[in-house]
C-alpha cells in the first residue's frame, strides 16, 4: 500500500507511538480556562465598581468566571460537555465555601477520588465495567487448546477475570491495574475467591510486555487505542488476538467485530496480530457488513 495513502488516512507511527500525558490532559486546560477566566471576570467587576460605586456580587462575578471559561474551552478543544461543568464550578466552590464543609472532606474525597480514578486525567481512562454477555463472548474467543493466556489491561476489580478464569478453568488469566483503590478490590476479591488461575498486578500496562498472551483485552477510551495498537502489533506474537471493548484504532480496521447481545450494545473490535496489511483508506472503524468471517476462534493455536 502507497506510503502517501497511508499518511493521510492513519495516523503516523509517531502519532501511534505517542501516549497519552499531563501536557494534553484536559483539566490542564480546564484550570488555565477558569485562571483567565477569573482575571477577566474580577478584574472587571472591579472596574464596574469602581465606576458605578456599586459593588458586584462576588457570586455574579464568579458565574461570570464559568462563562468566560466555558467560552475559552472551546478555544482549546475541550469536549463540548466540559461547557456546563466549567459554568458551574466556580460558583459551586464559592457556594461550597460558603457554607464552610471542613477541610478534611475536601481532602479525604479528593484522596478517594484520585485512587480510584488515577489514570483519568493523564490516559483519559475512567473506571466502568465490562458486563457479563460480553465476559462470555470473550470466553468463546479463547483458543480451544489447553492453557491459553489472557490478559486484561487496566482489569479494574476484576469483572472480565473471575468469571472468565470459572469458564476456563486450564487458561492462565491476567489483570493488570494502576489505579491503587481499584487495584485493592480485585486484589480482595482474588484473595477471597480462592481462584487459583487469576494474577493481579498493580502496574502501569504500558511498561509491561504483550508477548507472553495469546488474547489481550482492553476497555479503556478512544485515547490509547493507537499508541496501544502500535504496542500490540510490536509485541504480540502473529495469530494472537487483541481485543477493544468499544474503542476502534483510527485506520486500523479490525478483522472481526462481534455485536455483544446486551442493552448497551456492545461491540468488540478483533484484531488477529501479525503479518496482514492494516492501513485503509476509510479511516477505519468497524469491519464491513458481510465481511468473510477471520476464523478467529484459534487465535493463538499456531503459537502454541
Ligand atoms: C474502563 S475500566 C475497565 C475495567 C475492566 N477491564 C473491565 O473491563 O471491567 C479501565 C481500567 O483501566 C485502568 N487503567 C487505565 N490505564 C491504565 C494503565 N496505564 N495501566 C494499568 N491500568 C490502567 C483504569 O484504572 C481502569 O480501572
Amino acid at each position: 500500500m502507497a506510503e502517501d495513502t497511508a499518511k493521510t488516512t492513519s495516523p503516523t507511527s509517531a502519532e501511534l507511538a505517542e501516549r497519552p500525558g499531563w501536557l494534553k490532559a484536559p483539566l490542564l486546560r480546564v484550570l488555565a480556562s477558569q485562571i483567565v477566566g477569573s482575571a477577566l471576570a474580577f478584574g472587571g467587576a472591579g472596574l464596574l465598581t469602581q465606576i458605578t460605586g456599586v459593588p458586584v456580587p462576588v457570586i455574579i462575578a464568579l458565574l461570570f468566571q464559568g462563562i468566560i471559561a466555558g467560552a475559552i474551552g472551546f478555544f482549546f478543544k475541550l469536549p463540548n460537555w466540559w461547557l456546563p461543568v466549567q459554568i458551574v464550578l466556580p460558583p459551586a466552590t464559592g457556594w461550597a465555601l460558603l457554607i464552610s464543609i471542613p477541610g478534611w472532606v475536601y481532602l479525604g474525597l479528593f484522596v478517594v477520588l484520585v485512587l480510584i480514578y488515577w489514570n483519568s486525567a493523564t490516559n483519559r481512562v475512567p473506571l466502568y465495567l465490562t458486563n457479563r454477555q460480553t465476559v462470555d463472548a470473550i470466553a468463546d474467543l479463547l483458543p480451544v487448546r489447553e492453557g491459553p493466556k489472557f490478559l486484561d489491561l487496566g482489569c479494574g476489580t476484576g469483572s472480565v477475570l473471575f468469571p472468565l478464569a470459572i469458564q476456563r478453568p486450564d487458561a492462565k488469566i491476567v489483570g493488570i491495574e494502576s489505579a491503587p483503590l481499584v487495584f485493592l478490590g480485585a486484589w480482595l476479591r482474588l484473595h477471597l475467591s480462592g481462584t487459583s488461575n487469576v494474577r493481579v498486578i498493580l502496574d502501569d500496562f504500558w511498561k509491561r510486555d504483550l508477548g507472553a498472551y495469546d488474547v489481550v483485552y482492553a476497555f479503556l477510551s478512544p485515547v490509547p487505542m493507537p499508541p496501544l495498537y502500535h504496542k500490540a502489533d510490536r509485541e504480540m506474537r502473529k495469530g494472537t488476538l487483541l481485543i477493544s471493548n468499544s474503542f476502534i484504532v483510527p485506520g486500523y480496521p479490525p478483522d472481526e467485530t462481534i455485536n455483544v447481545d446486551d442493552g448497551r450494545k456492545t461491540k468488540l473490535f478483533i484484531w488477529k496480530m501479525g503479518g496482514k496489511p492494516v492501513l485503509q483508506q476509510n479511516g477505519g472503524g468497524e469491519a464491513e457488513e458481510g465481511e468473510e468471517p477471520d476464523n478467529i476462534g484459534d487465535g493463538g493455536q499456531e503459537n502454541s
